[in-house]
C-alpha cells in the first residue's frame, strides 16, 4: 500500500485534500500538523482513516521519521498571510522557509519519492502583465511572498541537486468551506462570507478595485494530486494553482449580496500594506502538463461555501 504525507493536513486546505485522497483510495495517509491554525474538528468525519501526528515542521528529528518512504509527501503546512508575516516575520520565516527546508530534506533523506509543495500567488507581485505566466521575473512584495518564493527555489534544487522529484504549486486566493474567518488574517472571503451571514458591513481595504484569482479549495486539491503523479517532466517544475479569472473585491460583495438577497455597504478603510493590486492565473500549462482543469466557478463556489458556514455557525 502507498504512503502519503500531509504536512498541515488538519488545515483548511490539508484537510481537503486529505478528503479527496480518501475519496480516490490513495493509500495509508499520515498527516503531520501542530494544530497552530488546523483544528482535529476539520478531519472529523475522516479521523479514523489517517494517521495523525502532532508535531512541528520545524522539529526535523520529529517528522523525519514520518516522513520516510512516503510516496508522495504534500507539503501543505504554512503560517500564510502576507499583512501576519510584515507585523510579525520571525514565525512565519521559521515556518515556511526552515520548515519547508525540513519536509525536503527528510524527504530526500528517507528516499521519499515525490514531494508537492504549496507555493503561492504572491511570488509575481505587481508584475505589470495580466495574466500571470510561470515564466514571468518573481516580484515578492511581503516576506511570506519571499519566504514561499524561496521554498519553490529550495523544491527546485531539491530536484536538480539531489534528485528529489518536486513540484511546486502557486495557489492563488483559495477559499472554501473551512477556510477559518476568526483571525483578522484570515482569507478575504472567509470574512465577507461572516459578515454577510451576521449582516454586518465587511471591511474592504483600499478602494475595492484590487482583484484576486479566488480559486476553489477541491480544484486545488484535485491539482495537487494530479502533480503528485504526473509523468516525469513536472519533476523540478513550478506551476499556477488558480481558476484562471479575476474579480474585485467589489464584484464579490456585490455577487454575495445578490445570492443572499441583501443589500449592506461596506466600510472602506486604508490600503493594507505589502498588499498586490492585480492578481490572475494563466493556466495553460497546468492544464495541459497536470491534467486539471478548474470545475467551480466563483459564484459555485460562494453558493457551497456560504452554504457551510451557514450549517456551521448555526450549530
Ligand atoms: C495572498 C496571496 C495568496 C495566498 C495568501 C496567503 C496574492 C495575490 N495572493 O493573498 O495566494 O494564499 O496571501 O495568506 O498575493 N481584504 C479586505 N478586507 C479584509 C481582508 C482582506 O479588503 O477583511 C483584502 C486584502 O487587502 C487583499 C484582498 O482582500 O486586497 C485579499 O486578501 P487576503 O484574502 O488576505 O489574501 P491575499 O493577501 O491577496
Amino acid at each position: 500500500m502507498s504512503k502519503i504525507v500531509v504536512t498541515g493536513g488538519a488545515g483548511f486546505i490539508g484537510s481537503a485534500l486529505v478528503r479527496a485522497l480518501l475519496g480516490r483510495q490513495a493509500g495509508e495517509i499520515v498527516v503531520i500538523d501542530n494544530l497552530l491554525s488546523g483544528k482535529e474538528e476539520n478531519l472529523a468525519q475522516v479521523r479514523e482513516q489517517v494517521q495523525f501526528h502532532r508535531a512541528d515542521v520545524c522539529c526535523y528529528e520529529t517528522i523525519a521519521p514520518l516522513i520516510a518512504g512516503a510516496d508522495t509527501v504534500y507539503h501543505m503546512a504554512a503560517i500564510p498571510s502576507v499583512p501576519r508575516s510584515i507585523e510579525d516575520p520571525v514565525p512565519s520565516h521559521e515556518v515556511n522557509i526552515n520548515g519547508a527546508f525540513n519536509v525536503f530534506r527528510a524527504a530526500h533523506e528517507t528516499k521519499a519519492a515525490r514531494v508537492v509543495y504549496a507555493a503561492s500567488s504572491s511570488a509575481y507581485g505587481d508584475s505589470q502583465i495580466l495574466p500571470k505566466v510561470e515564466t514571468m521575473q518573481p516580484e515578492p512584495k511581503s516576506p511570506y511572498a519571499a519566504q514561499k518564493l524561496l521554498g519553490e527555489y529550495y523544491a527546485s534544487v531539491f530536484w536538480s541537486c539531489f534528485g528529489l522529484e518536486t513540484v511546486s504549486l502557486r495557489f492563488f486566493n483559495v477559499y472554501g468551506p473551512r477556510q477559518d474567518p476568526s483571525s483578522p488574517y484570515s482569507g478575504v472571503l472567509s470574512l465577507f462570507i461572516t459578515a454577510l451571514l451576521e449582516r454586518r458591513a465587511p471591511v474592504i481595504f483600499g478602494d475595492g478595485e484590487q482583484s484576486r484569482d479566488f480559486t476553489y479549495v477541491d480544484d486545488v486539491a484535485a491539482l495537487c494530486i494530479q502533480a503528485a503523479h504526473a509523468g516525469p517532466h513536472v519533476r523540478g517544475r513550478v506551476y499556477n494553482a488558480g481558476n484562471g479569472n479575476r474579480y474585485t473585491l467589489n464584484m464579490v460583495w456585490g455577487l454575495l449580496q445578490k445570492i443572499e438577497g441583501v443589500r449592506i455597504a461596506p466600510t472602506y478603510g486604508p490600503p493594507r500594506p505589502g498588499d498586490v493590486r492585480h492578481s490572475q492565473a494563466d493556466i495553460t500549462e497546468a492544464v495541459r502538463e497536470l491534467g486539471h482543469a478548474p470545475e467551480i466557478g466563483l459564484e459555485e463556489g460562494l453558493r457551497r461555501t456560504l452554504a457551510w458556514y451557514r450549517v456551521t455557525t448555526s450549530a
